[in-house]
């Protein structure tokens, strides 16, 4: 093992890892506001509009990410539609994690016990009123940590998107790969980059995760 190209090329490493991170960081809000959509559509008494809500959910799951993409950045142009590759990795990724958001958000809103309702409205407050200040609040504890989650799943799925020469981490580690003709080492350097990027996330989620659960017990 030789890792002495390292002097050479962590700057690779490190331009790779901020696009990487852009690239999960805007996926995670486009995502988290379009799955929130197709959330309220899901719980949506009209017939229709639940339809549409679960099909996209359905299909979306359904199918490969890398097919998603491949739909995005070379299919689309085809159409006249055509995105710079940053902006197609984005809204790949985001029609992707919008359907598995709008499971979370969809999910943590029924987890709410059915009597918390029940007592809202038993206690003279409206539909809304006590969605707004009863159903949500705790609604957000059980999403909040599997958003954290899913933000993690995109920093690693994220990697399919060196594929369409998306300069991010994983493409970097292939540019290093050819240009040094080592096949190994800058991999297990990736690697251990792209673990240090999702452990933080984890380690800083839990830390979170514990300062909200002490609200319940004090
Ligand atoms: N690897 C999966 C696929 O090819 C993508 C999973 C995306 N998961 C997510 N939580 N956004 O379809």
């Amino acid at each position: 093992m030789d890792f002495s190209f390292m002097s050479e090329y962590y700057q690779f490493y490190i331009e790779g890892a901020k696009i990487t991170v852009t690239l999960a960081f805007f996926t995670v809000i486009v995502g988290f506001i379009f799955g929130l959509l197709l959330a309220l559509l899901k719980l949506s008494k009209n017939k229709l509009l639940n339809f549409i809500a679960t099909a996209y959910i359905e299909f979306i799951r359904g199918t490969p990410l890398l097919v998603q993409l491949y739909i995005v950045f070379y299919g689309l142009p085809h159409l006249g539609i055509s995105f710079p590759g940053l902006t197609a990795g984005i809204i790949a990724l985001s029609v992707n994690s919008a359907a598995y958001t709008a499971e979370i958000i969809r999910a943590g809103i029924q987890a709410v016990d059915k009597g918390q309702m029940e007592a809202a409205r038993s206690i003279g407050m409206g539909k809304t009123m006590s969605m707004r200040y009863i159903i949500i609040p705790q609604a957000v504890k059980n999403i909040l940590p599997a958003l954290g989650n899913e933000f993690i799943t995109i920093i690693k799925e994220s990697s399919i998107a060196s594929i369409i020469g998306i300069n991010e981490l994983m493409f970097n580690a292939d540019t290093i790969r050819g240009n040094t003709y080592k096949p190994f080492e800058p991999l297990i350097v990736v690697a251990v980059v792209y673990f240090i990027l999702t452990f933080s996330l984890s380690k800083l989620m839990g830390y979170f995760e514990r300062r909200m659960s002490t609200d319940d017990r004090g």
